[in-house]
């Protein structure tokens, strides 16, 4: 066979129909002569032919293969598209929803935050209040020319309650405040640039020191020497200060001295694994899903917002572009594993 699947068997069979002319032709100058011969050449003539046509249809097959394939590439090709919108679509409604997550929790913490100024302002205007009303009152009596010692030591005594409950609420309303700034962080204000992991920790951890020794613990850093990461160390120094710092707060028992510790791996091309752990009391099952819940804390009342993780969460998954997971059981200590790329995306690649 000549050729196939060209779309018009009809001149591919040229060459065959001149052999098969040549044979009729052959057989009739055969004529009666030898009728043996002339029988083999038309036996011949006819397998040729019934060839011949058998390959005819097999082209005719091929062409009409040939042109279904083309028809299905056609269809896929068509799928293809429409998958491919759908799946832009897709990412516009994830972006969407990303968003409004994201309103969504601010609109939460705002509304915590809101709900968590009040209380200690409140107080502070009705201790304000109350010495107000005081004052005044000890202003007529001197008026009056009527102050007894009785009504001054009452006086000074409201006055030295008063002021340092408004100062105490004051300072805990400026605290939540402040927390409440760090909670949005954002990438574009904090500096980014390239550092030495381990010194970088080092000096964080020194910056540590005092409050670390004065609870009793140790501190152990095991981290590649020449690591360098491109990216937010201010955002890595506060997500350590919180550990340690929440060590100190919530781990151990005022007497009990424990060792922390430090160990950064690089577990794939490009990646950095940064554990934290405390040989602590550990964090309790049921409080293990929300500690990174903006304001939840076990010791609310005593100096805990509750922001600490929080913060902790948004500065991970924000400008570190990590994962953070908690490992933890009651006594038997807190361990953070943070893993995160050794190059923030955006701006040059500065790392080899
Ligand atoms: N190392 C730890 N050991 C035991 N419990 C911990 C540890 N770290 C955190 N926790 C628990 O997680 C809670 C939330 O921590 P988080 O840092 O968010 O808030 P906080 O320390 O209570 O308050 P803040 O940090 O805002 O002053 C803590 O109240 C505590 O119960
Ligand atoms: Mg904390």
């Amino acid at each position: 066979m000549a050729a196939s699947g060209s779309g018009n068997g009809f001149n591919l069979f040229d060459a065959e129909e001149r052999v098969l002319a040549e044979a009729v032709t052959l057989c009739d100058r055969l004529g009666d002569a030898d009728p043996g011969l002339r029988r083999g050449v038309e036996t011949l003539a006819e397998a040729y032919r019934r060839s011949v046509r058998e390959q005819r249809r097999l082209v005719k097959v091929s062409d009409r293969l040939q042109h279904q394939l083309a028809s299905v590439n056609q269809e896929l090709a068509k799928r293809k598209a429409e998958a491919e919108e759908a799946l832009a679509r897709l990412k516009e409604a994830q972006e969407t929803l990303v968003q409004t997550e994201k309103l969504a929790s601010l609109g939460a913490l705002v509304g915590g935050v809101a709900h968590e100024i009040n209380t200690p302002v409140g107080i502070a205007l009705s201790c304000a209040s109350h010495l107000a009303d005081a004052t005044i009152h000890m202003r007529k009596l001197f008026e009056a020319d009527d102050i007894g010692v009785d009504d001054f030591e009452r006086y000074m005594e409201t006055a030295a309650d008063t002021t340092q409950l408004i100062l105490a609420n004051c300072e805990r309303a400026a605290a939540l405040i402040r927390s409440f700034k760090q909670v949005a962080v954002d990438r574009t204000s904090s500096e980014r640039r390239r550092f030495d992991l381990a010194s970088y920790i080092g000096e964080t951890l020194a910056s540590l020191k005092p409050r670390i020794r004065q609870a009793g613990h140790q501190v152990r850093i095991d981290c590649p020497p020449g690591l360098m990461v491109d990216g937010y160390p201010g955002a890595l120094s506060q997500v350590l200060t919180n550990f340690v710092m929440n060590s100190i707060v919530h781990g151990y028992d005022e007497d009990q001295s424990g060792q922390l510790s430090i160990t950064v791996d690089e577990p794939g091309p490009g990646q950095v694994r940064l554990v934290y752990a405390d040989d602590g009391r550990g964090i309790a099952e049921e409080h293990r899903t929300r500690i990174f819940d903006p304001f939840f804390t076990t010791r609310r009342g005593a100096g805990g917002t509750g922001l600490g993780l929080h913060i902790v969460y948004n500065l991970v998954t924000g400008p570190l572009e990590g994962q953070l997971s908690v490992d933890s059981e009651t006594d038997r200590g807190t361990r953070f594993t943070l893993v995160f790329p050794r190059q923030a995306s955006g701006g040059e690649p500065s790392l080899t």
